[in-house]
């Protein structure tokens, strides 16, 4: 199976399995506990059926919306995930670059393999910086300056993940931050000699926004469990949420929230956006899936504060119909992350121009020119 083979999401799957050792791919693939959110997150889509129109003159349209205050050519973000260079060695570069190249907005994690500085520097298109909060003040005030010095375009801050999730895959695998290679995953690395080569001779594995303050994580190889359990500040609150959008003083959205309540929270404290999200089925299993809950945040809080709606998306359909149910756009991880994995920078961009295609064909098939004009009366639940 090669890239050209690859005509949607899941065949970027498929070739990411070929091209990872499995500690590697389960890592980006697997959710917590039964996996039944991360499932669910997809199929709630296809629960909900699009009413198309005829005869609407759909030769030109216009994909475009503005997204916390700036042009995005669709109404997609590249949702901010860690370790990128474990998965390919271009890794974050590839996908600011393929970001910049589709006009689209994506984020880098706090555990990215790129600084803040770098990612700055090399792309115009806007970016978002994901914040966890450590229990380490020092470290959570070093990475706000710096996404201030380095201009970020928004601070997303991570609240779904106050304990990490129970990550059976990496549990049976023992993948951890660096990996670390085991006597039972030795045989998976070896199976994979490409991956293997790249990850020993290319540039040395670092989360340069982290390794200032802490060792976990770069020097001492960790799982992404014990690292949230250990590093993470758990008595975070909204006060702290609050605390961090004024040091920041940019645009500032939170990322995890699942209820009306907090939705609402969320406007008082000041926040431009939610990210409706459980962290694509990472986190709690068994929590609602965000297409499912996104009509009810929507009535609660639509207009007042920007929605996003996170996880599952793997079709341009997907996105069509969040913006329908009332979304600002939509986002991402394994969207891109599969098609990372498989191919690098091509891999990424191969994967955006085939969600562009699906949305533009959507829009036309739907009888829509401009995404304003996608609302409920689209849509019908069986
Ligand atoms: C993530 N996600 C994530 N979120 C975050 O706030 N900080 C992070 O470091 C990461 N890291 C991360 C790694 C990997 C491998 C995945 C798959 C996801 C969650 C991510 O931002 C997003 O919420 C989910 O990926 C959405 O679900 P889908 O699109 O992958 O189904
Ligand atoms: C994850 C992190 C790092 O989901 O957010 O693996």
């Amino acid at each position: 199976m090669r890239l050209s083979d690859c005509h949607n999401i899941d065949d970027f799957r498929r070739l990411a399995k070929q091209r990872l050792p499995w500690p590697v791919f389960d890592y980006i693939d697997g959710g917590a506990d039964d996996e039944l959110t991360k499932a669910r997150n997809t199929q709630a889509y296809a629960e909900c059926d699009l009413v198309p129109d005829v005869l609407a003159g759909v030769d030109q349209i216009d994909t475009s919306v503005t997204i916390m205050g700036r042009k995005s050519a669709l109404p997609l973000i590249l949702s901010p995930t860690a370790l990128q260079r474990v998965f390919h060695w271009q890794g974050e570069r590839a996908v600011a670059r393929a970001a910049e190249k589709f006009g689209l907005w994506f984020g880098i994690s706090s555990l990215a393999t790129v600084s803040i500085e770098e990612v700055a520097a090399m792309v115009s298109t806007p970016k978002m910086f994901q914040l966890y909060v450590h229990k380490d003040k020092g470290l959570n005030r070093s990475m706000i300056e710096r996404c201030q010095a380095a201009k970020f375009d928004a601070i997303a801050l991570t609240v779904d993940t106050i304990v990490g999730g129970k990550r059976e895959r990496c549990a049976r695998s023992g993948f951890s931050s660096p990996p670390r290679f085991t006597p039972s995953s030795l045989l998976s690395y070896a199976a994979r000699p490409a991956w293997a080569m790249n990850y020993v001779f290319r540039e040395k594995f670092a989360l340069p926004n982290l390794d200032t303050h802490v060792r976990a994580g770069t020097q001492e190889a960790v799982s992404i469990q014990q690292y949230f359990g250990t590093m993470l500040d758990q008595s975070m609150t909204w006060q702290t949420a609050e605390q961090i959008r004024n040091d920041w003083g940019g645009t500032f959205c939170l990322k995890g929230v699942m209820s009306a309540g907090d939705a609402r929270r969320a406007v008082e404290i000041g926040a431009d956006a939610i990210m409706i999200s459980n962290h694509g089925g990472r986190q709690l299993d068994g929590s609602r899936a965000p297409f499912d809950q996104l009509r009810e945040i929507v009535d609660a809080v639509g207009g007042e504060i920007e929605i996003i709606c996170d996880g599952g998306v793997r079709r341009g359909s997907h996105v069509l119909k969040a913006l329908a149910s009332g979304a600002n756009c939509a986002s991402g991880g394994r969207l891109y992350l599969y098609a990372l994995a498989a191919a690098g920078q091509a891999g990424v961009e191969r994967a955006i121009e085939l969600l562009k295609d699906e949305i533009e064909r959507g829009m036309k098939l739907t009888g829509v020119t401009r995404i304003d004009q996608l609302n409920r009366d689209r849509l019908r639940w069986r």
